[in-house]
């Protein structure tokens, strides 16, 4: 576990959603304006095809509970108890700040193309935060979105950043979705939880919203081009080294899944970065030897720096100022990691077939 307070309370779950740290879900706002002057009109076939898939909202009537779930609730082990816990509300926290994102952006422009997309991506979010909080409630704990929402730090990024940052987030998300219904599809005994049964529906909604901002920066093609090149490396490690150390922090709650959190990481990895072959020119190396050690340092960086905060005292914060130090000269090596490069393909959009 990332903090050490156990997860007893509803102060201790919105406390643990409004943790600011590395890997700790942020919420955004962005320049709306710029949002504003967006044009996708180059893509306009593309653009009106996808809207029209919201428009149908196929999931609709997906995020509800049938008569089976209460029954499929049991108690768990502490360990896992505690970690499932964490999924539940990181997941919550990461979905409603998509949500109170893109409502921003809906209220703050007129562009139609803009204002619509917003419309729906709130409507799905907002969708997906609830049904999760309600699993929380089994446990008599909540995260309240309105106070979350009021009290948590926002970090401002230009629409670029957010470009590349949501469209990853998107598509990991989705993978990481795909990857547990899969696995729990051939092991249904290992499913510990009903929420599990609703993730591939769920996850097509999360891939859909990937595709919308592939179409927006494959309609601005200079967000892909020369020195953003660099920006979307940044933004691959940064996405890619969150979800492992995060992962690699919460290791029962995967294992209680039978899956490895290497390999379990590995596989969203694969995904991900096929999936992203749309819209970005380089994709990381995960396969490299050289890259994987990297990612270990770091989590063991983590590990450190979590020890010494709870030593706590002036050992332990020189303890967490050696850890940051490591972790920091980790991830710099893993920047500079050659990358793979490719062409861009002439037709954009891809299916969901994993
Ligand atoms: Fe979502
Ligand atoms: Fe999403």
């Amino acid at each position: 576990m990332s903090t050490t307070q156990a997860i007893v309370s509803t102060d201790a779950v919105m406390q643990r959603a409004k943790t600011e740290n590395l890997i700790s879900p942020r919420f955004y706002t962005t320049d709306y304006a710029a949002m504003d002057r967006l044009d996708v009109s180059s893509l306009r076939a593309e653009w009106d095809a996808m809207l029209a898939e919201y428009e149908g909202d196929n999931n609709h009537d997906h995020f509800k509970r049938d008569e089976a779930f209460a029954s499929e609730v049991k108690a768990l082990p502490p360990g896992l108890h505690q970690e499932f816990l964490d999924f539940l509300i990181t997941s919550i926290t990461s979905e409603f700040s998509g949500c109170v994102l893109y409502n921003e952006i809906r209220k703050k422009v007129d562009n139609p193309d803009i204002k619509q997309l917003m419309t729906y991506l709130t409507r799905d979010e907002s969708r997906h935060a609830n049904f999760i909080n309600y699993s929380l409630r089994d446990y008599d704990l909540a995260v309240d979105l309105q106070a979350l929402k009021a009290s948590k730090a926002y970090t401002y990024f230009k629409p670029k950043y957010i470009f590349y940052a949501t469209y990853l987030s998107e598509k990991i998300g989705y993978a990481r979705y795909i990857t547990i219904y899969r696995q729990l599809e051939r092991h249904p005994e290992l499913r510990f939880h009903p929420i599990f049964r609703w993730f591939e529906r769920w996850c097509n909604d999360e891939f859909r919203h990937g595709e919308s901002f592939a179409l927006i920066m494959r309609a601005n093609p200079q967000l892909l081009r020369g020195g953003n090149v660099l920006w979307i490396r940044f933004f691959l490690l940064a996405v890619y080294a969150t979800m492992f150390v995060r992962d690699h922090t919460r290791p029962v709650l995967h294992r209680a899944m039978g899956l490895e959190p290497d390999e379990f990481d590995y596989r969203v990895f694969d995904i991900t970065t096929e999936i992203s072959k749309q819209v970005f020119p380089v994709s990381l190396d995960t396969d490299s030897p050289a890259f994987r050690r990297g990612l270990a340092s770091l989590v063991e960086a983590r590990i450190a720096f979590d020890a010494g905060a709870a030593r706590g005292g002036l050992g332990g914060r020189l303890q967490q100022a050696g850890a940051a130090l490591k972790g920091a000269w980790h991830f710099a090596k893993l920047y500079l990691h050659p990358v793979k490069k490719h062409a861009l393909p002439a037709q954009i959009r891809v299916a969901p077939v994993w």
